[in-house]
């Protein structure tokens, strides 16, 4: 099969189109054919080898978590999905496997394809719609009348927060640059402002301060909170740091950090409410998977407006899934 691969870190050139053997599925796995595989900007830190002390990866290694296809088999004990069924899955970043024309993925990772949207769309949603979800719902525990500030908020993350935001009954103040206010509002925030202008001036007003883009820092962001409320920042380790501690000592404001986990149930949920037209995902751009190490380039540039997707198998990624029956159960938000 056609895969993405790095043999060695450094530059986008390193990631380059070849035939590799396709995987198998081992138990409780799917081999799924992939329509789309989204990007994030974690598969270019990945490629880069910024991260080769913290996250080692086998190399060779295809990139890409993100993906959306059709269960082409499933291996022992994988009972959830069948042959033919349109999936959506995050696969775990150390393993990778997502920019290729066949992806292996444990089953509880997947959830069934959301209806009203291609799978080209679809393949753009898990890393940062998951991460939305968890941060705002786990990590910040938000309910209806809590204000919240989305800290970057054109971005893969940042455009589906202001949407998980205001499905919870948050009021949103949206940060973005000024060329994506209006991309922003459109999302549903109630109030956007210019980072470039300043949002000092927006007070200590908020529950919740959620930097998606770790670009705020701490000390800025603290004094925007109202006493007992939480940070929480898309940088994995933050919370960690001495300055959470101090934070609470300061009226008991809270830093979380996010690591998204890969859940089938989330995955479920979300698409739920992407079928329900509660949320959707924006695709700035999509590229051939040819054009991979383009599409990093321009990820890496950290500008984009929604999200960037690889187009692996294009008849596939331009159909539309089906209502699908629920495989988790009732995942409550
Ligand atoms: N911890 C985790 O589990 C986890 C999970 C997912 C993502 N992440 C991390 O979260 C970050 C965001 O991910 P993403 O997928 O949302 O990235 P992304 O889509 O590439 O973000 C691009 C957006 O960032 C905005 N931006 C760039 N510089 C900014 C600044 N100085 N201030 C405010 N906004 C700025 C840009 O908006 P403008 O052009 O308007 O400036 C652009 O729309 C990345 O660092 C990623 O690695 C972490």
């Amino acid at each position: 099969m056609l895969a993405a691969t790095f043999a060695e870190y450094g530059p986008p050139e390193k990631l380059t189109v070849g035939e590799i053997p396709r995987p198998t599925p081992g138990a409780g796995e799917l081999l799924v054919r992939v329509a789309a595989a989204g990007l994030n900007p974690i598969d270019c830190r990945i490629r880069s080898g910024e991260l080769r002390y913290f996250l080692r990866v086998g190399l060779p290694f295809v990139s890409g978590s993100d993906i959306a296809g059709i269960v082409e088999a499933a291996g022992p004990g994988a009972n959830r999905f069948r042959a033919g069924d349109a999936v959506f899955a995050m696969l775990p970043v150390k393993a990778g496997g997502g920019y290729a024309e066949y992806a292996r993925v444990r089953e509880t990772m997947a959830a069934p394809a959301p209806a009203g949207i291609t799978l080209g769309e679809a393949a753009s949603v898990p890393m940062a719609a998951l991460t939305a979800l968890q941060s705002l719902r786990d990590k910040a525990g938000v309910s209806d009348g809590c204000e919240v500030l989305v800290y970057g908020a054109s971005g893969g993350v940042g455009s589906f927060a202001v949407q998980v935001a205001k499905y919870f009954g948050c009021r949103v103040t949206a940060a973005t640059s000024g060329r994506n206010v209006a991309f922003v509002r459109a999302l549903g925030a109630d109030e956007v402002v210019d980072y470039t202008q300043g949002i000092d001036h927006l007070g200590p007003r908020f529950d919740v301060v959620f930097d998606t883009v770790d670009k705020l820092p701490f000390r800025r962001s603290r004094r925007l909170l109202r006493p007992r409320g939480a940070v929480v920042t898309t940088n994995p380790v933050a919370e960690w740091l001495a300055l959470n501690f101090l934070a609470f000592l300061r009226g008991g404001r809270r830093l979380r950090s996010v690591f998204v986990e890969p859940r089938g149930t989330d995955l479920e949920l979300l698409g739920s409410w992407i079928a329900g037209g509660r949320i959707r995902p924006h695709v700035e751009r999509s590229f051939p998977l040819a054009e991979a190490a383009d599409a990093q380039r321009l990820s890496e540039a950290g500008r984009v407006r929604g999200k960037l997707v690889l187009i692996v198998n294009g008849p596939l990624a331009g159909q539309r899934s089906p209502s699908a029956e629920p495989r988790w159960g009732k995942a409550r938000p």
